[in-house]
């Protein structure tokens, strides 16, 4: 090790292996699987959940992750808050939305089911999702499938329907005055 020649191959040499340590050790994290939580098999939202595209299907339609809430009050605050949040924001989604709203729309609609903080409605409304994809090509395509589902919703809980032909009244369409104040607060 003396020779200056030898040890300036030695000082290379490992060099050359700690960058192929670290290099097997970067692919290593690259090939390691995804958090993504999996669908359970057997859970009737996972058979069902086909609509979504191959890859994310498992994201966007596996099982309900939130557990069983049970208190009628507060379930039924969470549903008035929810059905507020969901309905306004179709009606302030664009006329004419690009591919890439299209699918933020359908993918919001998709994990807001599966992470509804009520498990038991969770479930239902994956069912129903399941049957009756979001509509996402434009506004008045949007709110009509919300009214339409939230109907669904009632029925079961039987409650009236709503008159979906005000759903562009009910809700801020995201064209009136207001708007045009809020953007530039
Ligand atoms: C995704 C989801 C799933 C749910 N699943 C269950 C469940 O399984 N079990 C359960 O007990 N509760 C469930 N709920 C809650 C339930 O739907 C109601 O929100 C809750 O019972 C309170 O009802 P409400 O009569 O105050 O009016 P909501 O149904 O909360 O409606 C709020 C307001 O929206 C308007 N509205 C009514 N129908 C429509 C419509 N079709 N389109 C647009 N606007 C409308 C009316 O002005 C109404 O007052 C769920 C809620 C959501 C968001
Ligand atoms: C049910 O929920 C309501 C509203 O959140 C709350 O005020 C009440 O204390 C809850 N009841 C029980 C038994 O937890």
């Amino acid at each position: 090790m003396a020779h200056p020649a030898a040890k300036s191959r030695f000082v290379l040499l490992a060099f050359f292996v700690i960058a192929l340590f670290l290099f097997v050790r970067l692919e290593g994290y690259r090939a390691a699987p995804s958090p993504v939580p999996q669908a359970k098999e057997g859970t009737s939202d996972a058979k069902e959940g086909t609509s979504g595209g191959s890859s994310s299907g498992a994201l966007l339609t596996g099982h309900a992750i939130a557990p069983k809430l049970g208190n009628a009050t507060a379930k039924a605050e969470l549903g008035r808050a929810a059905w507020k949040v969901l309905h306004t924001t179709f009606g302030r989604f664009p006329e004419k939305p690009t591919a890439d709203e299209k699918e933020a729309l359908r993918s919001y609609v998709h994990l807001f089911q599966r992470l509804y903080p009520c498990g038991e409605c969770a479930e239902h409304f994956g069912k129903i999702l399941a049957k009756y994809p979001p509509q996402v090509s434009s506004r008045s395509a949007a709110a009509m499938w919300g009214c339409m589902v939230h109907n669904m919703v009632n029925k079961r809980l039987k409650k009236a329907e709503f008159n979906c032909e005000n759903i562009g009244d009910a809700y801020d369409c995201g064209c009136g005055e207001e708007d045009a104040k809020d953007k530039s607060g």
